[in-house]
């Protein structure tokens, strides 16, 4: 016979099963009570050292101790009544972490002190932070190096660091976050790492932009098949753009690299990253042609390469960029034509190609460019006459900038009607007749 069938040991079963339920219930919640009380207590100590706490954290009071999750700024897991998120942005907050008790949020998931004035080093007590999966300390003015614990937050998909004060070199065991989709560290005094040591093909976003970095194209980034945004402007990087970013990444919708060494062609193979939206490589060593192929990336709304020193021709195939809104060529040494297909971008705000070695006359299908608010086209040696039809359809002309060309006839007295415009610079050019009037 089973015990199941014994009318006296089953009921003595189901006694220890509600004895064992009542424990239970009791229990958690004590647990839960004792670590929501450790937690408020945490938030008070270290609000107690802040030099300046932010009037909403007002009902952050000893004397609504057990209102913990209703507190502002706090939101409760709705499980366990703890902590699961702190958010405390942009609320003036002064002070350091040295004396937040990281210890006993052991739910957090999310803790964002975005655009405060918080200073001094990241606590490396932060990687106790087991669950943690958004970590923002972005904005903010924290010194010294990135502590490698961060590392140990192995949940983390949102990293940012962006504009603080941090120095050193950025430790490669960030590597080790396999669920990191965004990290940003940018506008900070970061080192390279052995870069080697990385691997992080979970990532969607990537930003060292300004930063004191100094290797060639760090290799890794090369796998990270899902970047749709990538900046590592305004560092000293190195050498040519490797292939791979051309055939590896073609969800990229941003590729910023301005303002560092890279030298080199750009690659024909651009026209594999069809998503992209803006390419901005300005203030670097490239060289050789612009690829006819850029034509191909239908969505590109801004295209930068100014201060470079590509060559040859503007490539007629930019008029099937029908999205571009800024193209900036300038300080190169093209020595083409302007190609009449340009007219083709009726959504260019911005079209700058002063200081090349351009020849010809202004193609009328330019009077096309009906949104078009500054012209830069000096330092040239562009002539003929530059059109009345041109300049009539130009309504939201703030600045036109034709100075040091050779262009001759007429100066168009249409010009007078443009009322937006602030900007006018003509001379040195061979025009005659009279300046026109408003
Ligand atoms: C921001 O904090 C500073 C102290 O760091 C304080 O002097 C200032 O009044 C605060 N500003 C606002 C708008 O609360
Ligand atoms: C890339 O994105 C796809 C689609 O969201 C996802 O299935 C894949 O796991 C991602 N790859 C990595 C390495 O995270
Ligand atoms: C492209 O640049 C514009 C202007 O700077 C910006 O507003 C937009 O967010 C950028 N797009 C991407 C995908 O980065
Ligand atoms: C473009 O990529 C292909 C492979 O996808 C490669 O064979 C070719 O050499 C690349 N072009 C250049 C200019 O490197
Ligand atoms: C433009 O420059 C390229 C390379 O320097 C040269 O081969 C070509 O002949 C030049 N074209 C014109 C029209 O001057
Ligand atoms: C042109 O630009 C405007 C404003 O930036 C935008 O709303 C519109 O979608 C653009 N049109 C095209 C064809 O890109
Ligand atoms: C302006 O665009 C229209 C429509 O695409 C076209 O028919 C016309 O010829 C263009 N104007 C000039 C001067 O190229
Ligand atoms: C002036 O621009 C408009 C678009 O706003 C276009 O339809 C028209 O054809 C242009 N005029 C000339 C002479 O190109
Ligand atoms: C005037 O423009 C021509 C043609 O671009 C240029 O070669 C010359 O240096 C300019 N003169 C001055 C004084 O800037």
């Amino acid at each position: 016979m089973s015990s199941l069938h014994n009318p006296s040991m089953a009921a003595s079963q189901k006694l220890y099963l509600a004895l064992f339920h009542v424990l239970l219930l009791s229990l958690f919640p004590l647990k839960a009570k004792s670590s929501a009380r450790a937690q408020a207590e945490a938030l008070l100590q270290w609000k107690s050292t802040l030099s300046f706490s932010p009037p909403p954290l007002s009902s952050w009071s000893r004397s609504n101790l057990n209102n913990l999750c209703e507190w502002t700024a706090v939101s409760c897991s709705s499980t366990s009544r703890t902590v699961s998120q702190i958010n405390l942005r942009s609320l003036n907050i002064t002070g350091t972490l040295a004396h937040f008790n990281f210890t006993p949020f052991t739910d957090l998931t999310r803790f964002d002190i975005q655009s405060n004035n918080v200073n001094g080093a990241i606590p490396s007590a932060i990687g106790s932070l087991s669950k943690l999966t958004h970590l923002d300390l972005s904005v903010n003015l924290f010194e010294g190096s990135i502590p490698v614990e961060i590392s140990q937050l192995t949940e983390l998909q949102y990293l940012s660091l962006y504009s603080n004060n941090l120095n050193g070199i950025i430790p490669f065991q960030l590597a080790n976050l396999p669920k990191v989709r965004h990290l940003d560290l940018g506008a900070n005094y970061l080192e390279n790492p052995d870069w080697s040591k990385f691997s992080m093909p979970s990532l969607e976003y990537l930003s060292f932009f300004l930063n004191e970095l100094t290797a060639e194209f760090p290799h890794f980034i090369t796998n990270c098949r899902n970047l749709t945004f990538l900046d590592l402007s305004l560092n000293k990087f190195t050498g040519q753009i490797p292939e791979l970013v051309y055939t590896n990444l073609g969800k990229l919708e941003a590729l910023n690299l301005y303002n560092n060494l890279f030298q080199g062609p750009l690659s024909s193979n651009i026209s594999k990253l069809s998503n992209l939206k803006n390419i901005s490589l300005q203030n670097n060593l490239l060289s050789g042609q612009i690829p006819e192929s850029i034509g191909s990336i239908s969505g590109l709304q801004i295209f930068e390469l100014f201060s470079n020193s590509f060559q040859g021709n503007i490539p007629s195939s930019i008029g099937q960029l029908k999205h571009l809104e800024k193209l900036d060529l300038r300080m190169n040494a093209l020595n083409s034509t302007i190609p009449p297909e340009l007219g083709l971008c009726t959504n260019l705000t911005y079209l700058a190609l002063a200081d090349n070695q351009l020849s010809g006359e202004l193609p009328l299908s330019l009077s096309n460019l009906s949104k078009i608010a500054d012209m830069g086209l000096s330092e040239n040696s562009l002539s003929g006459e530059i059109s009345p039809t041109l300049i009539s359809n130009w309504t939201e002309l703030i600045s036109l900038q034709v100075q040091n060309n050779l262009f001759s006839g007429n100066i168009p007295p249409e010009i007078g009607k443009l009322t937006m415009l602030q900007y006018l610079f003509l001379y040195n050019n061979s025009f005659s007749g009279s300046i026109p009037r408003r």
